[in-house]
């Protein structure tokens, strides 16, 4: 990897999860999520400072046992970090993750907002904003200008939609910082934003504004952000440069598309306990597996997918005892209703397609609602057809281990929606989310595809995966730095 542009100062971090969560008994946990993987070896191999919120009443105590400064911890997961826990007030937490970030921005940014019914937006919205989400905003953000109070030419590495306020909060305090932000969700179109209340919404792109560099996961979320700069906020913009002019600022808009760690997700496949839930997989296995692996997210369209399995073992009865669908599931932010209830809307929808089509000695459908990484790598390797048909989804790391580990040349079925699609499109079948037919037609012609044809698809998927990893990423994403840097 290249050089940091300021080595004398370390580079600062910041999310809402950070690389290890505690537990009773001071055990440590690996942080979950897709932006903890991408960062994990930025952290590990830089001199970097990661600062991010108190997940937990253990996380609590161990940031007060460390006066709530940073202190180093060694990730089960391995690499060693320099961790800054920041506890933010209960309520405001709660207001900030449960209220705020999820589901109004998630939802925004996800065209999942169901406009003549949700959201209303009352006082309760606004207050959310106000008392929780920039509340956790400032209190990271005082974090953050406090460890970089000696720090020469400061760099700080802003991650995700939890923290569009407070590139403005540390800007202020700290006019030389070098400010990028990376967002790991899709940047939707303008008319989406219009959701929000025009002076939350001038707080969000203000708050981002004040960033250096803002980078995406694909062309298409930069060209969305463009276009929201022009008209919502008024600003000049370049579209073939990637720039938005502020005043005299200009803020440089890129695509950053998130590798997965090829290396390591193949150390793992090859591990033991990969290799007993592959021998218990295999013991059942009927001769096709459809398989896929998500949180339990509104976005990833877990009812349409089962509702076109359904809808093709009816068009095609003669797979019926032949195939299982095993869907891994990982239950997420329960504490927001909507995803709470959409966990009993899949369980129910499970039981309607195993009622209908099940016999004695065959389920259709086998639901896993666990989050477990190495369950999920069994199932990679012996999947017939990996199935990702979210309706909207910034990058979908799943689209790119399955084929990666897999070795029967499974067939992807790739929502046209997803991150990974600008990537992996050629190889993959393209599917319209919305559209249950279809998806029903691309499981059948996944299931019959001339073995020639599946070869190609695997192989091409295979390469383009292990064409780059999470370092290039970072790499990338230092030299824009760089170049900004001395730019200005
Ligand atoms: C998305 C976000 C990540 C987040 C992950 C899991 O991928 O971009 O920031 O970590 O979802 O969501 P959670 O709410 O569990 O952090």
């Amino acid at each position: 990897m290249s050089q940091a542009p300021a080595q004398r100062t370390p580079l600062v971090l910041v999310s809402n999860r950070g690389p290890v969560t505690f537990h009773a008994g001071g055990e440590v946990q690996r942080g979950s999520g897709g932006l903890v993987t991408a960062l994990t070896g930025l952290a590990s191999h830089r001199r970097a400072l990661w600062i991010a919120s108190a997940m937990n009443e253990w996380d609590a105590e161990v940031s007060l046992a460390n006066n709530g400064r940073s202190f180093p911890v060694r990730s089960p997961a391995g690499g060693e970090y320099q961790v800054r826990l920041v506890v933010s007030d209960p309520e405001a937490y709660d207001h900030f993750y449960n209220v705020f970030a999820n589901p109004m921005l998630w939802f925004i940014q996800h065209y999942l907002w169901d406009l003549s019914n949700a959201p209303d937006i009352r006082r309760s919205e606004v207050d959310a904003f106000e008392h929780g989400y920039n509340a956790v905003n400032e209190d990271l953000a005082r974090a953050v200008v406090e460890e970089l109070e000696d720090a020469e030419e400061p760099v700080v590495m802003v991650h995700d939609y939890h923290l569009y306020t407070l590139p403005n909060l540390v800007r202020r305090a700290r006019p030389d910082v070098f400010l990028h932000h990376f967002i790991h969700i899709p940047w939707t179109q303008s008319d989406a934003w219009r959701v929000l209340p025009t002076g939350i919404r001038s707080e969000i792109f203000n708050g981002l504004l004040a960033n250096d560099i803002i980078g995406f996961h694909t062309r298409s979320y930069r060209r969305n952000f463009l276009q929201c700069c022009r008209d919502l906020m008024d600003l000049e913009v370049d579209f073939d440069r990637g720039v938005v002019h502020c005043g005299e600022r200009e803020i440089w808009v890129r695509a950053y598309p998130l590798p997965i760690d090829h290396r390591a997700t193949r150390m793992i496949a090859q591990s033991s306990r990969v290799n007993e839930f592959e021998l218990d997989l295999l013991q059942r296995r009927r001769d096709f597996l459809i398989l896929r692996v998500d949180r339990a997210d509104l976005s990833k369209n877990i009812l349409r997918g089962f509702s076109a399995f359904d809808l093709f073992l009816e068009q095609h009865p003669e797979f019926s005892e032949r195939i299982t669908f095993v869907a891994q599931l990982m239950p997420s932010r329960t504490d927001v209703p909507q995803y709470a209830e959409y966990l009993e809307r899949i369980e129910a929808l499970v039981a309607v397609v195993n009622h209908r089509h099940g016999t004695p000695d065959w389920m259709p459908i086998q639901l896993k609602l666990r989050d477990d990484l190495e369950e999920a790598i069994a199932a990679y390797k012996h999947y017939d057809v990996l199935l990702v048909n979210a309706m909207f989804d910034g990058m979908n790391l799943v689209a790119k281990e399955g084929p990666l580990v897999n070795e029967r040349e499974g067939v992807s079925i790739l929502s046209e929606n997803t991150g990974a699609h600008e990537e992996l499109g050629e190889y993959a079948l393209s599917v319209n989310p919305f559209d249950i037919q279809e998806l029903a037609d691309s499981i059948y012609a996944a299931l019959t595809m001339d073995p020639a044809e599946r070869r190609r698809r695997a192989e091409g998927l295979v390469e383009i995966v292990t064409s780059r990893d999470p370092g290039d990423w970072i790499d990338e994403q230092l030299a824009d730095i760089k170049a900004k840097g001395l730019s200005q």
